[in-house]
C-alpha cells in the first residue's frame, strides 16, 4: 500500500517587492492573482494555486504544503511520530489548514488533505504534424505567449541531502528517483508523479532554488527563453537537457537570484512502478548538453549574511 504524500500542494516564499514578482511571473506565463495577503501563482485552466508569494524583507522559502489523501493522513502522522518528527505551530497568519511539522533542516511543512494535483500521467508532448515536410516549424508571426500547464517540481537547498532523503522517504512515503552522491537527490510519489516532485541540493542553509513549470513542446522551452529575455530577464541557463529526469530545460533567473524553469518531457513514474533509483557520477548530475553552467547557478541567496 502506498502511504505517502501525493503532491506538492503549494509552496510559499517571500520577496521584498511584490510588484517585481507580479511582473516576473506574469511574463513567465503564469496567472498571477493578488489574494490572501500576497500573490497566488496559477496556471491556465487549472484550479490549483501552486504557489504563494508574500512580502518580506528578503527572498526566503516560507513553507511547503504537501497534499495527502484523507485515508493516508493518520498512518503518515504515526510514521512521523515514530521518526520523532517535530510538530510545529503554523509559521504565518494565513496558512493552509493541516498538520504542521518541521523537516530536519527546519523547513515548515503542512500535511494538507487535498485532491491530488501532481500529474497522474505523463504530460502530452506536442510535435509537428506527421506526414509533411514543409511548414513543420511554428510561424514567428503566430507566436503566442508561452503559458505553462502545471507545476512539475521544486528544488530546495538543504544542508544535508541524506537527511532530507531519509525524512521525505521514511516519514512521508516519497521514494528516491535518482541521486548524485550527497550533492543532489530527487524524489517522487508512489501515487504517481513526475520523476521528481521535490529535489534537494546541498547548501549551507535551506532555500528555494527553483520552481519548475511544465510546457508541452520543445519549442515552448525556447520560446519561453525568448519571451523572458524580451521581458527583461535574459539571464539563466539553457536551453539544455537533464540526465536525471530527462527533461529539456530553460532556467530563467528571477530578480532575487533564484530561478523559474520551463520544463518539457520529464520522465513520469506511474503509480505502482518500481523506479530503478541510481547514484550517478557528478558529471551526470546537471545536464547532458547545453551552455556552460552560470557561475552562480547553485548559489543559495537565502544563506544568512552576517
Ligand atoms: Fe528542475
Amino acid at each position: 500500500m502506498n502511504t505517502a504524500v501525493h503532491s506538492v500542494h503549494e509552496f510559499a516564499f517571500c520577496v521584498p517587492d511584490l510588484e517585481a514578482a507580479v511582473h516576473f511571473y506574469s511574463s513567465f506565463g503564469l496567472d498571477v492573482r493578488r489574494e490572501a495577503g500576497g500573490l497566488g501563482l496559477y496556471t491556465d485552466g487549472h484550479a490549483q494555486r501552486w504557489g504563494r508569494v508574500l512580502e518580506g524583507g528578503r527572498k526566503q522559502l516560507l513553507w511547503l504544503a504537501l497534499g495527502v489523501y484523507q485515508q493516508d493522513l493518520a498512518a503518515l502522522l504515526a510514521r512521523c511520530d515514530a521518526q520523532q518528527v517535530r510538530r510545529i505551530a503554523p509559521p504565518h497568519a494565513e496558512v493552509p489548514d493541516g498538520v504542521w511539522i518541521a523537516a530536519p533542516d527546519g523547513v515548515a511543512i503542512c500535511l494538507q488533505v487535498a485532491a491530488k494535483c501532481s500529474p497522474s500521467e505523463k504530460a502530452p508532448r506536442e510535435f509537428a504534424p506527421e506526414g509533411g515536410h514543409a511548414g513543420r516549424a511554428p510561424c514567428r508571426s503566430a507566436i503566442r505567449q508561452v503559458r505553462p500547464t502545471h507545476l512539475s517540481h521544486i528544488l530546495l537547498f538543504t544542508p544535508d541531502v541524506n537527511a532530507a532523503v531519509e525524512f521525505y522517504c521514511a516519514a512521508l512515503g516519497l521514494r528516491l528517483s535518482d541521486r548524485s552522491g550527497d550533492i543532489i537527490a530527487f524524489v517522487h510519489s508512489p501515487h504517481g508523479s513526475d520523476h521528481h516532485l521535490l529535489a534537494f541540493a546541498r547548501s549551507a542553509a535551506p532555500g528555494l532554488h527553483h520552481s519548475s513549470w511544465n510546457v508541452n513542446s520543445f519549442d515552448a522551452v525556447g520560446l519561453g527563453a525568448q519571451q523572458m529575455a524580451q521581458a527583461g530577464y535574459p539571464d539563466g541557463w539553457g536551453v539544455g537537457r537533464h540526465v536525471l529526469g530527462s527533461n529539456y530545460f530553460r532556467y530563467v533567473r528571477d530578480p532575487w537570484g533564484s530561478y523559474a524553469e520551463y520544463s518539457f518531457d520529464i520522465d513520469f513514474i506511474a503509480a505502482g512502478v518500481q523506479w530503478p533509483a541510481a547514484d550517478y557520477p557528478p558529471e551526470d548530475s546537471l545536464y547532458v548538453w547545453g551552455p556552460a553552467l552560470p557561475a552562480d547557478f547553485v548559489t543559495n541567496h537565502e544563506v544568512p549574511t552576517m
